[in-house]
């Protein structure tokens, strides 16, 4: 594929640096990440910026930054292909995030549904920052005119934001500058869920270290964690329907099809009625073979920081190229410059 025509398809997409990253996050996002590669132009981006709209601890930020930067590489993102980078490197991200504030309605921002979650019966004490955390996110995407964002889910709401502001800049200022991004919805990009209570979706700021798989567990805490996870007293079922009210049976069934890329039905068929002490112990293999040199990798990686650093850096020098020219066409569009 041409240079060109890999500039006119452009992806990118950011992970928070919070807590360490779990099967969840390697599942759901950063293992589809890797393909894309090969048919678009990739920007993949830590998103500290998004990460202190709740507290961190500032010595523990900059460990999670090389750890989301660790796991891109060692889960097959190439620095030297894609532009992995840090989004507080480049200060275009916020500069346009004001502007994008200006043309964002606080109408739209009251029906972010991760906000209503986030805040909880909190809302007069969050920062205003958690807020209006989807206009930075629509920055990071409109900064570099991304057309295409592979996100989970759950971010499907903040990408659908996303277009509603590009649409209305270009409409303000009557002109077509920004690409409505589409999203990327993975087809098995699954949908991990806590190995403790199958209807709660595996995150890291879940109490029980049990609930979870991080990407650096060792083989025998892969063997613990898989050995405890909740199951039913009776045998896997003999229809894929009755999985319906079986949500840690289809869990585990999900984490080994989406470990194996292979569609959900045949794992299912070759377990259907069998016991779970025989899923566990193939599924448990099945984790470790996949999870296992991922985990080696980063701990390799992390064990240099100063060459996370520096692929960190490069990356923004480069990303800093494209956003400077996009945020410049911004400033003389609205009459800043
Ligand atoms: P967490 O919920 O653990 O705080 P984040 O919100 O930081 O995770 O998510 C980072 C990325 O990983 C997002 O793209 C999100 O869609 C994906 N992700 C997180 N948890 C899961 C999960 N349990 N299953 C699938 N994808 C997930
Ligand atoms: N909000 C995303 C999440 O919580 C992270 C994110 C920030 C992102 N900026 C982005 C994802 C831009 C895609 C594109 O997972």
């Amino acid at each position: 594929m041409s240079n060109e025509e890999k500039i006119i398809k452009r992806v990118l997409s950011g992970v928070q640096p919070t807590g360490g990253l779990h099967l969840g996050n390697y599942l759901g996002a950063i293992k589809n990440f890797v393909p894309l590669q090969d048919k678009y132009q990739s920007l993949f981006c830590v998103v500290d910026l998004h990460a202190i709209t709740v507290w961190q601890e500032p010595e523990e930020l900059a460990a999670k930054k090389c750890e989301v930067a660790a796991a891109f590489i060692a889960s097959g993102i190439d620095p030297n292909r894609s532009i992995i980078f840090n989004q507080s490197q480049v200060s275009e991200h916020t500069q346009l995030a004001w502007i994008l504030n200006c043309v964002a309605r606080m109408g739209w921002l009251n029906r972010m549904t991760q906000f209503k979650d986030k805040a909880g019966k909190n809302k007069e004490n969050v920062s205003v920052g958690l807020f209006s955390y989807p206009v930075l996110m629509a920055s990071d995407i409109m900064l570099y005119k991304a057309t295409h964002v592979p996100v989970g889910e759950d971010q499907k709401q903040h990408l659908e934001l996303t277009r509603d502001i590009a649409q209305k800049f270009n409409n303000d200022f009557k002109k077509d500058i920004f690409p409505l991004p589409e999203p990327i919805i993975m087809e098995n990009a699954a949908r991990i869920m806590s190995l403790r209570d199958g209807t709660k979706k595996m995150s890291k700021s879940d109490t029980s270290d049990y609930s979870r798989i991080m990407l650096t567990d060792s083989k025998d805490e892969i063997c613990k964690k898989i050995r405890k996870a909740k199951t039913n007293a009776m045998p896997l079922p003999k229809t894929i329907k009755e999985l319906d009210t079986m949500p840690e049976a289809k869990n585990l069934l999900t984490i080994y099809s989406a470990c194996l890329d292979e569609k959900f039905e045949s794992i299912f068929n070759k377990y259907q009625g069998k016991n779970f002490s025989e899923l566990k112990e193939d599924l448990t293999e099945v984790i470790i073979n996949k999870i296992s040199p991922i985990g080696e990798e980063m701990k390799k990686l992390m064990g240099d920081k100063v060459y996370l650093q520096k692929i960190l850096e490069n990356g923004s020098l480069k990303a800093k190229k494209i956003a400077i020219n996009v945020l410049q066409e911004v400033h003389e569009t609205t009459g800043l410059n």
